[in-house]
């Protein structure tokens, strides 16, 4: 396949690419929705202590706020064995229809990292409190999993994305008896 390629981030690859990129567009995928029930093994947890990260569910009313980088075809092959090593825990890159923030500008399709729901570290509903106290126990080879929440929502506010899943959890983390960031 020819031409450059484009990879949809909506976790840490919103705050941590890793990788070189010609182009960043702020936009959407429609019908998913961004949820912490992946456990993580390897990167914000260990196999004796999981820590949670994002995945993508299916909500045929949802959407999900991202950004999208530009691949330079040239990048493609190595971009995408770096990131099939660094999201080897449950996640499957597909092709998702994607719609960009502002007229005329970025890819229709772009490629994501989601973790099925039949992944063996998919870990289905889970009330936020206990979302939460995992999170605020867990650490792995990449970082504390609270660092994971907070660089995430801190992201997000950057893009001016309200996701209300990662504010509850920001705010259970910072203040689990109150509310400290707005929804
Ligand atoms: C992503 O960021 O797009 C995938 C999930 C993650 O690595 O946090």
């Amino acid at each position: 396949m020819s031409g450059d390629f484009w990879i949809f981030g909506y976790g840490s690859l919103i705050f941590k690419p890793g990788f070189e990129f010609s182009e960043r567009v702020v936009g959407r995928v429609r019908g998913y929705e961004r949820r912490f029930w992946q456990a993580s093994e390897d990167h914000r947890g260990r196999p004796e202590r999981p820590g949670r990260v994002v995945t993508l569910v299916t909500s045929p009313d949802g959407e999900c706020w991202g950004v999208a980088y530009r691949v330079h075809e040239e990048q493609r092959d190595h971009v995408t064995r770096l990131l099939d090593e660094r999201e080897k825990g449950g996640y499957a890159l597909v092709p998702v229809p994607f719609l960009c923030r502002g007229p005329g500008r970025g890819p229709d399709q772009v490629q994501v990292y989601l973790g099925h729901e039949d992944n063996p570290q998919f870990v289905g509903p889970e009330d936020e409190e206990t979302t939460a106290a995992i999170i605020r126990e867990s650490e792995g080879p990449s970082g504390h999993n609270v660092e994971y929440l907070l660089r995430l929502a801190e992201a997000l506010t950057e893009l001016d994305v309200v996701d209300p899943h990662v504010l509850r959890l920001a705010n259970l983390i910072i203040d689990p008896s109150g509310v400290l960031l707005e929804e």
